[in-house]
């Protein structure tokens, strides 16, 4: 019955991580997948969310569905989060989601129903479920010029001269903050020449915002999602609280859509719900009920915006940390896009057969794209990945 079914070759993401957990060698380093660690190495559990989930334990009370768009809480204080009223509430449409794959997931279905004829455009390069999300939609995913890997910065000139050239009506898919894999972001002058441009050719923007809080700052990077909005472009945008609130496992995240107006928002919401039906019929309850408990609450809220700010600079110490010790090991070499992009991420340039090497000789993995994750990084890790990338980068 199922000889036809091939064999599954693996995520280029999850499948490492497993082959890491398998991996006997005690010494071994994890910066493939995007995970934040402490610098004990340990994923943290934030202090707001135990906070938040001590007090819901002692009102769990019963746990009936969901509506199909989640938690009313949590889509209204997630709602603020994204935009901080750069667009009256009611012209967004906005939906809890499982995490932020289950946003892009239910977007991309809303897209080929209602805009079938639509292609969709992701950067060159962009994390790898992009494709898979939007081509199992069915709909066609194509390329758009983007890092500029002589540089380790955006070729924003050739990017804008791609979506100069693109039909109105396509979907954009923009990393809002912390480009996956390559942390090379615009900046706020060039999101403004985008945002035009945007409005000008009638594109569809979908931006993917997994890592808020990474970048500059929590309201920083929602900039580009508040400056389109505020320009009335209409958009999607997923975002996910997996990383800023450690919360991998429960599946947070939310789609929002902006709309012309709330006769249109409404429509759309609709849509989205019928979506989540066919897909999964409702989300779950505990993660949204802690996320939402933490930001309705004015000291939770504080201290979770404290606690991301600690983990954002932390990670910025590890570029600078790795960027020193690979200067020391190969003074040759050119290691300044550690410092000059941001987020969880950078592009080494490693290519595969290097990356390969890094994981058989030396037990530090990388993704095969030659991303690392710098927020898996302590710094116990950072002189033995160093010597690794520099043995690798000798030969
Ligand atoms: C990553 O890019 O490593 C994370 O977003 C985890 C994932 O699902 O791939």
């Amino acid at each position: 019955m199922f000889k036809h079914v091939e064999a599954y070759p693996g995520d280029p993401i999850l499948t490492l991580n497993e082959n890491f957990g398998a991996d006997p060698r005690p010494h071994k380093i994890n910066l493939s997948i995007g995970v934040y660690l402490n610098e004990a190495g340990k994923m943290p559990a934030m202090g707001a969310v135990l906070r938040a989930e001590s007090a819901l334990a002692a009102d769990l009370g019963t746990r009936p569905y969901l509506p199909m768009e989640g938690n009313a809480a949590y889509r209204a204080a997630v709602r603020e989060l994204t935009f901080g009223g750069a667009v009256p509430a009611d012209r967004v449409a906005i939906a809890q989601t499982l995490g932020g794959s289950g946003a892009l997931k239910v977007g991309a279905d809303f897209i080929a129903r209602y805009f079938p004829k639509a292609g969709v455009w992701v950067s060159d390069p962009t994390w790898d479920n992009h494709y898979s999300i939007f081509a199992g939609a069915g709909l066609p995913v194509q390329k758009y010029r983007y890092y500029d890997a002589a540089t380790g910065h955006v070729d924003f000139p050739g990017m804008l001269a791609a979506l100069e050239a693109l039909p109105a009506g396509d979907v954009v898919l923009l990393h809002a903050c912390c480009h996956n894999p390559t942390g090379a972001d615009l900046d706020e002058l060039q999101w403004r020449e985008l945002a035009a441009l945007v409005k000008r050719r009638g594109l569809l923007p979908f931006f993917d915002m997994a890592y808020q809080g990474f970048g500059k700052g929590v309201d920083e990077d929602a900039f580009a999602i508040r400056h389109f909005a505020a320009e009335g472009i209409p958009l999607f945008a997923a975002t996910s609280f997996s990383k800023n609130f450690s919360l991998y496992g429960e599946r947070c995240g939310s789609l929002s859509v902006v709309c012309a107006d709330a006769r249109e928002a409404g429509n759309v919401l609709g849509q989205l719900k019928a979506t989540i039906r066919r897909n999964y019929s409702s989300p779950p309850t505990h993660g949204a009920r802690i996320i939402a408990r933490v930001l309705d609450d004015a000291a939770l809220r504080a201290e979770w915006r404290a606690e991301l700010e600690g983990m954002r600079t932390r990670v910025a110490d590890m570029r600078a940390g790795l960027y020193e010790a690979l200067r020391e090991r190969r003074p040759d070499g050119d290691f300044g896009y550690l410092v000059k992009q941001t987020g969880m991420f950078s592009f080494t340039g490693l290519t595969p057969a290097e990356v390969e090497r890094l994981r058989e000789e030396s037990a530090v993995y990388l993704v095969g794209s030659g991303r690392l994750c710098l927020a898996a990084l302590t710094r116990r890790t950072i002189a033995p990945t160093a010597d690794a990338m520099a043995r690798v980068l000798g030969r």
